[in-house]
């Protein structure tokens, strides 16, 4: 179980970036990805994220769980702050928006805000209750996807808000499977 730690983060990369409780394993990067992504997509995206975060994805170099966590919270953040800035950009300059797309993106820019907070905050500190942040964070996008189900799903807004989700799925993955949370 996690207890109180609090993870000072190097700007870049992971390494020594992390402080692990008792208990949590160190592995290399590829098992981490191995063990807790059940499907091609998840375990595509978890490389991915690896190689984003600098992770040297070698057999010996292993780091402890909590440490892939952050990474993959890190970059779901970086990820919806992309998505955020994709959707003021349509408000602004897309005329053939409908209006229906016009609420559903003016509806997912506060969604978006509540959800980088609480994903933000789960990159930041894992702490006691973070479980419950991390699902404020997915309740949140949740509640965007919700909005962009309704026809047109053409809407431009749509593909990136679905890989959204997926990296919430990831950080969820290695939680369960790395951390017991
Ligand atoms: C503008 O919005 C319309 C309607 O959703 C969409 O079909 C089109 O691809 C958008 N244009 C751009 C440049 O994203």
């Amino acid at each position: 179980m996690v207890k109180i730690i609090l993870l000072l983060l190097a700007p870049l990369g992971m390494a020594a970036a992390s402080t692990d409780c008792p208990g949590v394993l160190s592995l290399d990067g590829s098992s981490a990805c191995g063990q807790s992504c059940g499907t091609k997509l998840l375990q595509d995206l978890c490389i991915h994220v690896m190689v984003w975060g600098g992770v040297d994805m070698s057999r010996s170099q292993k780091e402890g769980g909590t440490g892939y966590v952050i990474l993959a919270a890190r970059f779901a953040v970086e990820s919806m702050d992309a998505t955020r800035l994709a959707a003021r950009n349509q408000l602004s300059q897309n005329t053939s928006l409908s209006g229906q797309e016009r609420d559903a993106y003016e509806g997912c820019l506060n969604d978006y805000a509540a959800a980088r907070s609480s994903i933000n905050h789960v990159a930041k500190e894992m702490l006691p209750g973070v479980a419950d942040e991390f699902a404020r964070g997915v309740k949140s996008l949740e509640s965007c996807w919700i909005r962009l189900m309704r026809p047109p799903k053409s809407t431009p807004l749509y593909d990136l808000v679905w890989a959204d989700r997926y990296k919430l799925l990831l950080i969820h993955m290695l939680d369960s499977k790395l951390l017991g949370i």
